[in-house]
């Protein structure tokens, strides 16, 4: 199993079965340039992030590429730093280091992200719901816990939760895969509480579902490339006065 439910294109709408769409949010204004900003995403080696991080890089950002080892091959145009997130001290010192060459941050992207699909919670491996809720529930916790006094520093900081529609309330929530979906529910609550604590304060956090991306964790039949899972992502962190506090896929705002 994988992240197929979390597409659009795999699972049509969950809401036409019922659920209620919230109303959708104004036209954000966007950055057509970035140059000039800064950009930390993690998972950036593969997969959607790399996508993410080089679109972000073509808008002109300097690009922090968190990666977990030394020997990924990366654009050059990518300044790689070693973070595995579910490391507080990596945290730390990816953190430390673009203090020191940077003024602040002006974009966070949390996409790094596990994922042990299919089994039902009675039969999951314990080590694989240690592995899934650090990795991509208590990493975006720390990555934001260190991000946001650089974030808050610059004129639009934003944050994007690389989440998924498998842990949309609404959606069925069965099929398997508990830790997975309990990590992507518990990571769209960050970013209601991120909006809740710090839009005041000029941050616009959203989560987002690239909808089911053909990548290692999505699988050979996923219909997107990373790209187009990107496209979305990308997006949101090119928000200058954009909502936040919302849930997005494909540019519109989708049920929590
Ligand atoms: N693909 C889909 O269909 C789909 C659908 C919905 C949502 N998503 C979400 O989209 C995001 C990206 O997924 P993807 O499909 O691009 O996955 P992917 O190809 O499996 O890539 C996952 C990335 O996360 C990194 N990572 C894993 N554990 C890490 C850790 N402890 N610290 C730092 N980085 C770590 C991996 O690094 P290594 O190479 O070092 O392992 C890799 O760069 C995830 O948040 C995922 O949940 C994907």
């Amino acid at each position: 199993m994988t992240d197929r439910d979390a597409d659009a294109t795999a699972a049509p709408d969950a809401r036409a079965d019922g659920g209620t769409a919230p109303a959708n949010a104004p036209e954000p204004e966007l950055y057509d340039d970035l140059s000039g900003q800064v950009a930390l995403v993690t998972g950036a080696n593969r997969g959607i992030g790399r996508a993410i991080a080089s679109d972000l890089a073509e808008l002109g950002a300097t690009v922090y590429a968190g990666v977990r080892s030394v020997a990924y091959d990366l654009p050059d145009e990518f300044e790689r730093v070693l973070l595995d997130v579910s490391q507080e001290g990596d945290v730390q010192e990816a953190l430390n280091r673009i203090g020191e060459s940077e003024d602040g941050l002006d974009v966070l992207v949390n996409n790094a992200a596990v994922g042990h699909f299919g089994e039902p919670l009675h039969e999951e491996r314990t080590a694989h719901i240690d592995h899934t809720v650090s990795v991509n529930l208590r990493g975006p916790m720390l990555l934001c816990k260190y991000a946001i006094p650089p974030l808050l520093t610059t004129e639009t900081p934003r944050i994007v939760n690389v989440s998924s529609g498998m842990g949309a309330l609404g959606e069925g929530q069965s099929g398997g895969s508990p830790a997975y979906r309990v990590s992507k529910t518990g990571l769209n609550g960050l970013t209601r509480y991120l909006h809740g604590e710090y839009a005041d304060e000029g941050l616009i956090a959203n989560s987002v579902c690239p909808g089911w991306v053909h990548t290692e964790m999505g699988g050979a039949e996923a219909p997107r490339t990373p790209e187009r899972g990107a496209e979305t992502p990308t997006w949101l962190a090119r928000f200058r006065s954009g909502p936040g506090g919302r849930f997005w896929r494909d540019r519109e705002v989708i049920d929590w």
